[in-house]
């Protein structure tokens, strides 16, 4: 792996967004957990703005920027893009969103380390619930090679999803762990049927949205 430069931040104004004080929520689970797909339902039920920070980095590289390109290679490996790139780019789109009068957020696919949250929440603000999607690597396999049929993600293979499964042990797995010594997770079996998961996942945020 080719040394990642050294990441500039970007002086952004987090006035607006630390004023609007609007409820976030992370999204996480292993690669094919179905983050995504559950935050489109969340966000049809509850008028959140959807955050994929995987999509977010894919933006960044389709448009050709040379980070976009540095990016391409880590992704491609299924490692972890610097902590600072992510976050600026987090940070411009909750921007952007507040601008539009968003009424909160569904951050998916982030934190992916205890680091990336910590400095999300010193940052922005503290997160209001973590929701972590409980999958078997059998099924996130069985998923994510279903879905390489069409997809067209570069990372959709099977070699790169043993490199994303390894990630998500060694680096996000104690996420999990993290935010439920504080009380704040709410662990989700995610091996049903989409809408049976979505019951569980509105049972959860129902209360949370209520506990505001
Ligand atoms: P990212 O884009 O976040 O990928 P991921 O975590 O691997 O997750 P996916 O998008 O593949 O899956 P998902 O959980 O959203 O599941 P989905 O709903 O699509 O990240 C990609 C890369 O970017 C990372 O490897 C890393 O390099 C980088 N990156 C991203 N965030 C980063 C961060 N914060 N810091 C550093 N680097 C970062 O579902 C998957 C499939 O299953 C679909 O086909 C779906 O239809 C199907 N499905 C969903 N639910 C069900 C169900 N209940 N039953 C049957 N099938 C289902």
């Amino acid at each position: 792996m080719p040394p990642v430069p050294v990441v500039e931040r970007k002086n952004i104004d987090l006035g607006p967004l630390k004023a609007a004080n609007v409820p976030i929520f992370f999204i996480v689970g292993g690669p094919g957990s179905g983050k995504g797909t559950q935050c489109e339902k969340i966000v049809a039920k509850y008028g959140l703005t959807h955050l994929s920070s995987g999509d977010l980095l894919r933006a960044e590289v389709k448009s050709g920027s040379p980070r976009g390109t540095q990016l391409t290679k880590i992704m491609e490996a299924g490692e972890l893009v610097p902590l600072e790139v992510v976050l600026d780019l987090i940070k411009e789109a909750m921007l952007e969103a507040i601008k539009k009068g968003s009424k909160g957020f569904l951050i998916d696919g982030y934190p992916r380390e205890v680091k990336q949250g910590e400095q999300f929440e010193a940052e922005i603000q503290p997160s209001k619930l973590v929701v972590y999607f409980d999958v078997s690597e059998e099924t996130l396999v069985k998923r994510l090679l279903h879905r390489a049929k069409t997809s067209g993600r570069a990372d959709d293979n099977m070699e790169t999803i043993k490199k994303r499964l390894h990630t998500f042990n060694n680096a996000t797995a104690p996420v999990v762990l993290h935010y439920e010594k504080k009380g704040k997770l709410a662990r989700i079996k995610a091996e049903g049927s989409v809408d049976e998961i979505f019951a569980v996942v509105t049972s959860h945020l129902d209360k949370a949205v209520a506990g505001k």
